[in-house]
Order: structure tokens, then C-alpha cells, then sequence
């Protein structure tokens, strides 16, 4: 099919390209140097263009400035640099996808694509860039790469770096995420920098060893951090998320964490499973929580001085003696459980229990339903967290997204 594009659009390049600059291709599909050749005259090419499997080791694509269109490689095992000295804008997808003999991408004025998509290039390493500055859907996934110095985003609607082995720095540039940030699966010497991001919709980062996001404000969405390396956790400037979770569980050498002005989670609360982590005491300011909280892991001491509303359940359990806390946040607890009624859902501590790092998933049960009753109150409220559902949300919305 596309052979048959190729040639009426390939003719047209001639004629067209010495007049305007403007080559008008549909989808080209550029099988060789001397067809990526043909379309140098073109100082804008309107359409997409196909790298096509039998392009050989090397395409120089310099010449064109922008394409309208997409620029694609797709299962290609002979191409081993893709450049173009010329082209700064892309107005469609970048995309390389099992292209696994290529090692080196040089593009040294392109600044801006709508998105960038490179999956299974497990070669890829020497990459320039403009840098890129601007695009709206970047995923990185299955590359050799150990740098990403040539993004340079300020704001994103979706980013996505994952399965990319020898990536050891993530400085970012980002200062606003309006989907997500997905970060996992990367080398186990991950360091993430997200020193300019203000507030970011959602993010699930997995398998870092260090991370730190020193302005970030605001989560509107919710923020998920599993099986991590990183030993202590600080969101120094966090206020609130707007509408969703905050989750930790997995991250065995947790040892600290900081909130100092977080006040408010719009949806639940869930520390699972962070086994290094010996008490939850450190949101000296949250006085609200719209979902549950839900605590598992081997801590001797929970505290929440300032909490005045949950509306959801509040699910603590320990491996270790937590006796003296259950005693003073049992004072929190519903009105049927005997408390002040801060707490709107069911109300559970239970100390020495051996399996608790087991239970990390984001539903509270009813088992601390002490007074036997089936209220319908608890049962909502009890599993108003939705922490578990986030991934597959997260996944499903970068898919659209590109
Ligand atoms: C991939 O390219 C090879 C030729 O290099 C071809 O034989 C094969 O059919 C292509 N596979 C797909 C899924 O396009
Ligand atoms: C996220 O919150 C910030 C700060 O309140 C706001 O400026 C931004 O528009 C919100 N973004 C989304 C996608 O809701
Ligand atoms: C990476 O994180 C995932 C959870 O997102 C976990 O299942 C996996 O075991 C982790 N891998 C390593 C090597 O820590
Ligand atoms: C934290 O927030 C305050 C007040 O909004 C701001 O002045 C400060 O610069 C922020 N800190 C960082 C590291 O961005
Ligand atoms: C708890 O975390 C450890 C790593 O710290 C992991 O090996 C284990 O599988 C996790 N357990 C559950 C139930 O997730
Ligand atoms: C936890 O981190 C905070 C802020 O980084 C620090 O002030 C505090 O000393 C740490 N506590 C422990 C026990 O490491
Ligand atoms: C956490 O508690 C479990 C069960 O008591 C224990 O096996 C494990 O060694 C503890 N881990 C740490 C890091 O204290």
C-alpha cells in the first residue's frame, strides 16, 4: 500500500518542492539514502514519513526543516543511524519501535514533536537532540540510554520511562505533568531529579534510588511509590492533592519520610510493606483525609496530631507493639466505637501481627467492624481508597494519550 503512495508523491516532490518548499507526501516510505535524498529540496514535507525495513545501516534525512506528519522506524534490525541536520519540528509522532540495530540518533535542531514514542530499541545510546523542548507525550521504554540530556520539557501531559537498564540520572526540567509520570523498571541505580515540577496530575515511580521533588505542590491526581531503593522521603512544599491517593508500599530501605505542610489527601492514605520504616509520624499538619487510611508494616509508633476528618476507615496494623498509639488514636474513632467521631469509617489498630506486611493492597476490610453492624456508611467509606486502580488508570490513559 504504501509503494503504491510512494511514487505519485515521490514525483511530486520535484515539482512542487522547487516551488514552494512545500512537499506534500501523504506517507512516504524512504527505503534507501538516495529516496531519503529525494526529499532535501523540501523544506517542509507534509505528511509522514516511513523509514522502511530495508533502509540500510545509515539515513541522513537533512534538508527538510519540518514534517507535518509523523516520522517512524518501525521493525527495522539494519538501520544503525537515523540524522537529519535540519529537521526542528515533528508535527506528529516520533516513533521507533523495534528498531534494533539502531545506536545513534542525531537530530541536533529538532525541538519539537507532539510525541515521542521509542519502544524496544535496545541499542539506542548516543541520542541528540535540539534539545527537545516541547512535546506533549514522551515514553522512553526498552532503550540503551544513559542520559536523557537532550529533554529539556517544561510541561508534559504524559511521560514515561521505563524498562531503560542503563539510565542512571532523570534530571528534569518539568514544571507541570497534566496526565502522568510513570517512571519504573529503569536501571536499580536510578537517580530522579524533579527539582522544577509545581504540581503534577498523577505518578507512579518504582525501582529509584533517590527522588526529590523540593517545590511540588500540589498532586492533583494521585502519587503512587513502590518497591523503591531511596531511604528517605521528603515533599517539603506538598499541600494537598485535589482528588486522589497517596501510596508507598514496597520500599524496604524506607526509613524517614517528611510532609511538613501537607494538609489535606483527597483520597485515601495507604504505607504498606516499607518494613525499614519504624513509625508514622511525620504529618504533623494533615487534617483531613476524604478516603481511608490504611497503615501495614513494623513500626512502634503512629501519630496524627492535627487530623480532623477521615471519612473513610482507618486501618492500622503492626508486627510491632503499637498499644500506646491504638490508645490515643482510638480517641479519633467513630462515635459507635467510641471515639470523637473524627474518624467516619471503621476504626482498627491491632499490634504483634506477623503477617502484616502482607496485606499491601489498597482496600480496608470490615474486620475491624467491632460493633458487628453493616452500615452502609462503613462500607463506602471503607473503600473510598482507590490506590489499587491507579496503575491500570495511569497505563490506560498514557495509551490514549499517544
Ligand atoms: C519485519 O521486517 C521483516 C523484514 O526485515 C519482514 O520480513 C517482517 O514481515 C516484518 N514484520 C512485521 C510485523 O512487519
Ligand atoms: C493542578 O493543580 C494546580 C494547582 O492548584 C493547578 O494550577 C492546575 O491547573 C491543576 N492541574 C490539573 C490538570 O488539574
Ligand atoms: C520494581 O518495582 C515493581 C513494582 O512496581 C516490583 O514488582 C519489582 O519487583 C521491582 N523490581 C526490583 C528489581 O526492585
Ligand atoms: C515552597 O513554597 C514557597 C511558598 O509558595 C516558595 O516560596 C518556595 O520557593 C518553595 N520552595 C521551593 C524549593 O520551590
Ligand atoms: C514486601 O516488600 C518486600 C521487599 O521489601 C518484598 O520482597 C515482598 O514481596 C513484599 N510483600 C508483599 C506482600 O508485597
Ligand atoms: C527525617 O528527615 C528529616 C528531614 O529530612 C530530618 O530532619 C530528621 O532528622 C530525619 N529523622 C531521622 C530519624 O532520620
Ligand atoms: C519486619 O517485621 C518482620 C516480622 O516481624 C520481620 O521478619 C522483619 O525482619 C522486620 N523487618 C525489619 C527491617 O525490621
Amino acid at each position: 500500500m504504501f509503494v503504491k503512495q510512494l511514487l505519485p508523491a515521490l514525483a511530486a516532490i520535484g515539482s512542487v518542492a522547487a516551488q514552494s518548499g512545500t512537499c506534500t507526501v501523504s506517507t512516504t516510505t524512504v527505503n534507501s539514502q538516495a529516496e531519503a535524498t529525494k526529499l532535501a529540496s523540501c523544506r517542509t514535507v507534509k505528511g509522514t514519513v516511513v523509514i522502511g525495513s530495508e533502509s540500510g545501516a545509515t539515513i541522513d534525512l537533512s534538508g527538510p526543516e519540518e514534517i507535518t506528519g509523523d516520522l517512524i522506524v518501525r521493525n527495522n534490525s539494519q538501520l544503525a543511524t537515523f540524522s537529519s541536520s535540519s529537521v526542528q519540528k515533528i508535527g506528529g509522532n516520533f516513533k521507533l519501535e523495534e528498531a534494533t540495530f539502531l545506536t545513534s540518533l542525531q537530530f541536533p535542531e529538532l525541538t519539537e514533536a507532539r510525541s515521542i514514542e521509542w519502544v524496544s530499541v535496545t541499542l539506542l545510546n548516543t541520542v541528540s537532540l535540539g534539545p527537545l523542548t516541547k512535546a506533549d507525550n514522551v515514553r522512553l521504554s526498552d532503550t540503551f540510554l544513559d542520559t536523557l540530556d537532550g529533554f529539556a520539557l517544561s510541561s508534559a501531559k504524559s511521560f514515561k520511562l521505563d524498562n531503560n537498564r542503563r539510565l542512571s540520572e532523570y534530571k528534569s526540567k518539568l514544571t507541570q505533568v497534566s496526565g502522568e509520570l510513570i517512571i519504573q523498571a529503569n536501571g536499580l541505580d536510578l537517580d530522579v531529579d524533579l527539582s522544577d515540577l509545581i504540581w503534577i496530575a498523577n505518578m507512579e515511580v518504582a525501582n529509584v534510588t533517590q527522588f526529590s521533588v523540593p517545590a511540588l505542590k500540589v498532586v492533583n491526581g494521585s502519587a503512587r511509590f513502590d518497591s523503591n531503593l531511596f531511604e528517605s522521603f521528603s515533599a517539603p512544599n506538598l499541600t494537598h492533592t485535589e482528588t486522589g491517593d497517596i501510596s508507598f508500599v514496597g520500599n524496604g530501605f524506607l526509613q524517614n519520610m517528611t510532609f511538613p505542610k501537607l494538609t489535606e489527601i483527597a483520597g485515601g492514605l495507604l504505607i504498606a510493606n516499607n518494613t525499614g520504616l519504624d513509625r508514622v509520624t511525620f504529618f504533623p499538619k494533615l487534617t483531613k483525609v476524604s478516603g481511608a487510611i490504611k497503615l501495614r508494616g513494623n513500626f512502634t509508633e503512629v501519630g496524627f496530631p492535627e487530623l480532623n476528618i477521615v471519612r473513610g476507615a482507618f486501618d492500622v496494623s503492626s508486627t510491632a507493639n503499637i498499644e500506646k498509639s491504638c490508645d490515643k488514636l482510638k480517641e479519633s474513632a467513630p462515635r459507635s466505637q467510641g471515639g470523637d467521631g473524627t474518624i467516619e469509617g471503621v476504626f482498627t489498630c491491632t499490634s504483634d501481627n506477623d503477617k502484616a506486611n502482607e496485606d499491601t493492597d489498597g482496600s480496608t476490610s470490615d474486620s475491624g467492624d467491632i460493633d458487628g453492624s453493616d452500615d452502609d456508611e462503613n462500607g463506602a467509606a471503607g473503600l473510598v481508597l482507590n490506590a489499587a486502580l491507579f496503575g491500570l488508570v495511569a497505563v490506560a490513559g498514557l495509551a490514549s494519550a499517544l
